[in-house]
């Protein structure tokens, strides 16, 4: 596990932007995973930025998403498809047939979301999948509780995960489950890049640090990745202290 230490939430954003185009541009055929989040709008930004500046091809990679929410229509203003559109897909010109996005609206989920591991696989694997961590560990939407070896399937939301995604469905009901990538999905993607910012994940990235393999906190997970880099702002690192 890499840990890169940032002097500010700007330099984590532009550090992870300038890794995903580091390895574009080095493999424009790139399998990347995407992930949503307030964390990761920055991301997007300075990623847009950079690629319109370098004049970065995106043309040759594919793409697919961590989750989704189920029971909303997936063009719905706070899907995770309409968030990935808005500020990746369209700003980067990149065509529909390049992404795939979990099948949260089939009739048939559990057949759709083998379909979806199969996808992935049938495209060599996620070479790079960007990830976020919630505050209660959670990574996509696996939730404290699921197992390491867990797949793509429909995850019930913790009130936790609810509350902090509540202001994302202003008026309306918010769902309450979801389809996510599995543990064991994530962790067969072969670079894992996890950005936290902000005091409010402090005690999650400690956590994370001073535990292995806890169920509780499924970003533990990940440690033990040979390819496991996380990139902190002073915010999110403040609970920890790696000079000692
Ligand atoms: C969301 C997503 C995750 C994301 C996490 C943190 O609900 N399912 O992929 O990483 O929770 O979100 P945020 O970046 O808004 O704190």
């Amino acid at each position: 596990m890499k840990i890169v230490q940032t002097d500010s939430l700007h330099e984590a954003s532009q550090v992870v932007a300038g890794m995903i185009l580091e390895r574009i541009l080095a493999h424009p055929d790139t399998v990347l995973g995407l992930a949503t989040g307030k964390t990761m709008e920055p991301v997007y930004e300075a990623l847009v930025k950079e690629a319109r500046e370098t004049q970065v091809s995106f043309s040759q990679c594919r793409f697919f998403m961590l989750d989704e929410y189920l029971g909303i229509n997936p063009n719905h203003p706070s899907s995770f498809r309409t968030y990935i559109k808005e500020r990746v897909l369209r700003p980067l010109g990149i065509e529909d047939h390049q992404c795939t996005f979990p099948p949260a609206d089939s009739e048939n989920i559990e057949a759709a979301a083998l379909g979806y591991e199969e996808k992935i696989k049938s495209l060599g694997g996620i070479d790079l999948q960007l990830l976020g961590v919630g505050r209660n560990g959670h990574i996509g939407f696996n939730e404290p509780g699921s197992l390491k070896h867990s797949r793509t399937r429909v995850v019930e939301l913790t009130q936790s995960t609810i509350e902090a995604n509540r202001s994302e469905f202003p008026g309306e009901e918010m769902p309450k489950s979801a389809l996510s990538m599995g543990i064991g999905t994530i962790l067969e993607a072969k670079n894992l890049l996890m950005l936290a910012t902000g005091e409010a994940k402090a005690p999650v990235i400690k956590h994370i640090l001073n535990h292995h393999e806890d169920e509780d906190c499924p970003a533990t997970f990940l440690k033990d990745h040979p390819h496991f880099t996380l990139v902190l702002d002073p915010e999110a690192a403040s609970k920890i202290n790696l000079k000692i």
